[in-house]
């Protein structure tokens, strides 16, 4: 089979990539909105023209209902959901791990998914919950891994998923990833963290995805099961998730919310509409909260509000300017901020994949001190040999002219070689005012540059 995931452009471990399926190709990061096969809220056709590429809706639900069964078998899932495009389908899984158990074996759901013609199928995992003892979560595991293992032995024409579990242990979800990795599945969805995601637990979130992908490797598609919040997209796709499924716009609007990039808010206790979608300039507030359509015109703002995120991923991605909209989304809450810092934490690995060529960034808040570029230079600045009279300055007029080298000082960087003074990242946009964090960083530097150049003098003029 031919190579079904192509990578285009990447920045931090995110990428750009197509994904090409039986029924099209897509580009990723993408958004799937969930669709019930029952009621859709939105018709499928509608969610075609409101950008969405593929949506994903659940084989155990349609396997379930006799009536639906049926359908889908003879006319296929297209037909049955009215959606020409690339379909996804679960296996039921997430089912199991609500309501303990299901009617169904894992074989007979995947035979099912293949009868109806899904685009992407998934065996049935086990969506092991965190914080789980390790003995349960490794039991789980095994007992996904022999499912993935008989589900990757069939043969078949179309896209199969190989889900990662492993709970909150990073060393198993590794192991998940390697293991699956190894079976050679078509997309690769990190699964069992939906209590993370509703519970805010982001830092645990970044552990638990950075420790797949590691096991997982960089150049398959990776899908964050149940991530549908807009607020996180910027994050994952940072981790190197490429696909996100969306049961947040209309299960948000079912309880009347309102979702932002920033986080949700109550319909009810706004006042405006602060967003341009179709929906929101059709109504006021007054007239949405009294509309007889509002359960669906809410559901129509939060899946534009999704999308629209999506893109600015996307776009984030081609520029290199990712990190810059991580720093602005992890502003909406603390618990974001922490999963960014943890995220900086992993720097060794985030830049061995960051390999994007940046133009210009801007320091505007002190996580930017956490930036691969900067912790790279951090790690580099000892390998600069410096012999004789060494000028530091922050002055790039300053006179050198007694001086055996001259290198410039920059916060969060500390001295750099003023030749590199035009080129990237020290032609960083710093404020006049460096934050403590800079500050700290770009001492640390200095220090370590006179300890690798013991012979050296130094004259440092810093203001
Ligand atoms: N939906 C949300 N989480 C999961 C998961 O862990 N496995 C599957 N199959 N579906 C999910
Ligand atoms: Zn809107």
């Amino acid at each position: 089979m031919p190579d079904r995931f192509e990578i285009l452009h990447k920045d931090l471990a995110g990428r750009i990539g197509r994904l090409s399926t039986p029924h099209g190709n897509v580009e990723t990061p993408l958004l799937m909105p969930v669709v019930n096969p029952h009621l859709p809220l939105i018709p499928p056709e509608e969610l075609a023209l409101m950008g969405a590429g593929m949506i994903i809706t659940n084989s155990y639900i349609i396997n379930q209902d006799q009536e639906l069964r049926i359908k889908a078998i003879e006319r296929g899932l297209h037909d049955l959901l009215g959606f020409s495009g690339p379909i996804m389908t679960d296996s039921g899984a997430f089912q199991l791990s609500v309501y303990g158990d299901i009617d169904v074996l894992p074989l007979e759901i995947l035979d099912f998914q293949f009868a109806i013609k899904s685009d992407i199928s998934v065996p049935l995992d086990i969506p092991t919950p965190p914080d789980v003892s390790r003995e349960r979560a490794e039991l789980e595991l095994n007992t996904t891994e022999m499912r993935l293992q008989e589900a990757a032995s069939l043969k078949r024409e179309v896209l199969l998923a190989g889900p990662v579990q492993g709970s909150t242990y990073p060393d198993l979800r590794e192991r998940a990833g390697r293991f699956a990795r190894g079976l050679g599945f078509d997309l690769y969805p990190v699964g069992g963290v939906v209590p993370l995601m509703e519970a805010y637990r982001f830092r645990d979130l970044v552990d638990v995805v950075v420790a797949a992908k590691k096991g997982l490797g960089s150049g398959v598609p990776v899908h964050l099961f149940g991530a549908g919040h807009p607020m996180i997209f910027a994050l994952a796709a940072a981790m190197g998730c490429d696909l996100f499924d969306s049961a947040a716009y209309a299960l948000y609007a079912r309880e009347g919310r309102y979702l932002t990039v920033h986080g949700t808010r109550k319909l009810a206790e706004m006042k405006y509409l602060p967003c341009s979608c179709p929906v929101c300039q059709k109504y006021t507030h007054q007239e949405l909260v009294d509309s007889p359509q509002r359960e669906k015109e809410l559901a129509r703002h939060n899946l534009y509000i999704s999308l629209q995120e999506i893109k600015l991923v996307r776009q984030s991605i081609r520029e290199g300017s990712l990190w810059d909209l991580l720093e602005a989304r992890c502003r909406s809450h603390p618990r974001m901020l922490d999963g960014l810092k943890r995220l900086g934490r992993e720097g060794q690995w985030l830049e061995r994949l960051d390999t994007a060529s940046k133009s210009t960034f801007f320091y505007t808040s002190q996580e930017a001190s956490l930036r691969p570029e900067v912790l790279r230079y951090a790690r580099r600045i000892g390998r600069i040999s410096l012999e004789g009279e060494v000028l530091i300055t922050s002055d790039p007029a300053a006179d050198s002219s007694r001086f055996d080298n001259m290198l410039l000082y920059k916060p969060p960087f500390g001295p750099y070689p003023r030749e590199l003074a035009e080129t990237y990242p020290f032609n960083a946009e710093v404020p006049e005012q460096a934050d403590s964090a800079a500050k700290e960083q770009a001492e640390r530097n200095m220090r370590e540059l006179m300890t690798a150049n013991p012979e050296a003098r130094f004259s440092i003029r810093i203001e």
